[in-house]
């Protein structure tokens, strides 16, 4: 299922963003994983590759998962919109909206226990259009069964190293409300 997901992604062309990519970018991970990270959307190094957080902010997410004895092969690593925006600006509430099925669809298929929204537009996709990340960074919310812990992007503490910190506390925030929700 998510394998067809994925297919239908790499050929879509429902919004603008279909003519400037290189790859689209599905997402990647174990099928069987009960934690899904959905971040913003492709950069240039995604876009070449056709792979989720390959670049620097993937990077930084590949220290926390390690540092966290989460391996990343365990996780399912997604992202709101699946091509990358021209000059990596922000998406566009109708770019938003046209991936939407897919992304709900790999939710439906993986259908996992915990989904860690990073950032704000993951965020306020998922749980709140008006979401402030300073207030609800590494809060849990239950929705259908599902934990959904936001927190903030790497990418941000790359661009302002004083969230390093607050990144490094939401990930464990994060590992603590895993290991109890999972037991
Ligand atoms: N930033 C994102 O939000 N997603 C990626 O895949 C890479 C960087």
């Amino acid at each position: 299922m998510l394998e067809a997901i994925a297919e239908e992604i790499r050929r879509c062309t429902r919004c603008a963003l279909a003519q400037g990519r290189m790859n689209a970018v599905p997402g990647e991970g174990a099928a069987d994983a009960d934690i899904m990270f959905i971040g913003e959307g492709p950069g240039a190094a995604e876009d070449k590759q056709g792979r989720p957080f390959v670049g620097p902010a993937g990077k930084l997410l590949d220290e926390l998962l390690q540092d966290a004895g989460l391996p990343r092969e365990q996780v399912f690593i997604a992202n709101i919109i699946k091509c990358r925006p021209p000059g990596n600006r922000d998406p566009r509430p109708e770019e938003i909206r046209a991936c939407r099925e897919y992304l709900d669809g790999q939710i439906a298929a993986l259908n996992p226990q915990v989904i860690c929204p990073l950032g704000r537009p993951a965020t306020q996709t998922l749980l709140d259009p008006k979401a402030a990340m300073g207030k609800v960074h590494g809060r849990p919310f239950e929705r259908d069964g599902i934990l959904y812990v936001p927190i903030y992007h790497p990418a941000a503490a790359l661009h302002n190293p004083g969230l390093r910190p607050a990144l490094v506390e939401d990930f464990k925030k994060l590992i603590a409300l895993i290991e109890h929700h999972l037991q």
